[in-house]
Parts: structure tokens; C-alpha cells; sequence
């Protein structure tokens, strides 16, 4: 999915508050977590979330795409980083936390994966340990017809990362056409997102399945809620 864009990433999502969102995910296992000291970020992308939480945790990080985990790496040394598919995971340990943020799960698509993600997730909770989820959207908050726009300004990079969504569709395909402009020249790319719309209940039954006491929050880092799963100690 983002192979291609994978240098362009930290600038287009430059918006994020990383480190408020971290925050968010500290304050939530320390509520619910007594001591806790290891933690696995998975689907980590370039490594954002990674490079705050290392403050409180000893972290590693999993993501499929080997373009944003090299720029993860470069970030992040020292910190274990693991390429592999969350739904077939197996780092052969296990974590105090693991987190999948920004909706990284829906890219998971289908039930059957988010069974398997959700199970391969709970596999790597230790005992007394917790799970994050950020979800993607559900399809009681899906906006059709929405056309969304990403814009870049540094002085040698461009870009304009627009894409336009029609009806809810199951999987839901995004095309996000980018316009990039460097001293090189402008390139137009085109990167098709597939995304699966899975219901609050089907991420709750999911990570419930998966043998966690789930729990939904409303609103977390984007307002699409937020699935925590607890491990009984
Ligand atoms: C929207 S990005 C979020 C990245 C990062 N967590 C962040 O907050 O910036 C989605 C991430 O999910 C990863 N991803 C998608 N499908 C995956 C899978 N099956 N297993 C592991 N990672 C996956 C992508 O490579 C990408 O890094």
C-alpha cells in the first residue's frame, strides 16, 4: 500500500500528534496495567508512535512493508524491528502491551483475517497484559462521497495527496492519487487502499474470540474509538 510512498509518509501525516497520542496510550495502560514494561507496536509504520513510547517501555515494533519499516530503522536504532503480516505474527515472546494504531487493522480486510490478526495480537499479551486497537472506521460513521485532501508545503517537497470515496462498499477501495513536486521534477502516483468495514461488534466479538476481555472506548487518537483487550493475569 505504501510502498511507494513510503518516503513521502512522515510528511503527509505531519498532522499527528504522536506524542499526545502516546500519552493517550500510557495514561490507558496505566490505568489498567500494574507495572508494566515491555511493549509491541504493531503495523508501526515508520516508527513514530515507537520513537515516544520508548521513553516508558522497553519496545520492539512489527510492520509488513519493509519501505517504512527501513525509515522506522533509521529512526529507532537498537530497537528490534520486525517485518512480518499482523495476521500470521510470531515473534515467540510476549509483551506487557501491544498496540496496532491508526487503523492499521482495517487493512486486514476480510472477517476471517481480523480473526486471525485479532488472535495473533492476543497471542502476544503477556499474562495481566492489555491490547490497543485503533480501529479503522465503522459503517455507522462512514461519510460517502467525501473527497479528502492531504497538502505538503516544505520548501524542496510538494505534494497534494487527494482521493475521493463514493457509497459504502465492503471492502472499501480508496485510490489516493498523489501529486509530488521536488527540484526533479512532478510525478503523479496512484496507491488503491483496501480496507475492511468491520462493525463495533465484529472488533469487540473479534478480539473476545481471541480470549481478551474487550472493551470499546469512544472517541481515542482520531475519534474512531478505540478496542482495548485485557488478559486475565
Ligand atoms: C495508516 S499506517 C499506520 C502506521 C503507524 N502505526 C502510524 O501510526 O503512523 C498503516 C500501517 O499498517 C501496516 N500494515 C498494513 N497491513 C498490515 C499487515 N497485514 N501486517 C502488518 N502491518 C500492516 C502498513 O504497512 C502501515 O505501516
Amino acid at each position: 500500500m505504501f510502498s511507494r510512498t513510503a518516503h513521502l509518509y512522515d510528511a503527509i501525516y505531519a498532522f499527528k500528534d504522536y506524542a499526545a497520542e502516546a500519552a493517550t496510550v500510557r495514561e490507558l495502560v496505566q490505568e489498567r496495567v500494574h507495572g508494566a514494561r515491555t511493549l509491541v507496536d504493531v503495523a508501526c509504520g515508520t516508527g513514530k508512535h515507537l520513537a515516544e513510547l520508548r521513553a516508558w517501555y522497553e519496545v520492539e515494533g512489527a510492520d509488513v512493508d519493509p519501505a517504512l519499516l527501513a525509515i522506522a530503522r533509521g529512526r529507532l536504532p537498537g530497537v528490534p524491528l520486525h517485518e512480518g503480516d499482523m495476521v500470521e505474527l510470531d515473534l515467540g515472546r510476549e509483551f506487557d502491551v501491544v498496540t496496532c494504531l491508526f487503523s492499521s487493522i482495517g487493512y486486514v480486510v476480510t472477517r476471517e483475517r481480523l480473526a486471525a490478526a485479532c488472535a495473533a495480537l492476543a497471542r502476544h499479551v503477556a499474562p495481566g497484559g492489555l491490547l490497543v486497537v485503533e480501529p479503522w472506521l465503522t459503517p455507522d460513521v462512514f461519510v460517502p462521497h467525501h473527497v479528502g485532501a492531504v497538502f505538503v508545503d516544505e520548501p524542496e517537497l510538494k505534494v497534494a495527496r487527494v482521493n475521493s470515496i463514493g457509497e459504502l462498499t465492503d471492502p472499501l477501495v480508496a485510490e489516493m492519487h498523489y501529486l509530488v513536486g521536488t527540484p526533479a521534477g512532478v510525478e503523479h502516483l496512484v496507491e488503491r487502499h483496501e480496507l475492511g468495514m468491520f462493525t463495533r461488534e465484529e472488533y469487540v466479538g473479534a478480539v473476545a474470540a481471541a480470549g481478551l476481555e474487550a472493551e470499546w472506548l469512544e472517541g481515542g487518537p482520531m475519534g474512531r474509538g478505540l478496542l482495548v483487550g485485557r488478559r486475565g493475569a
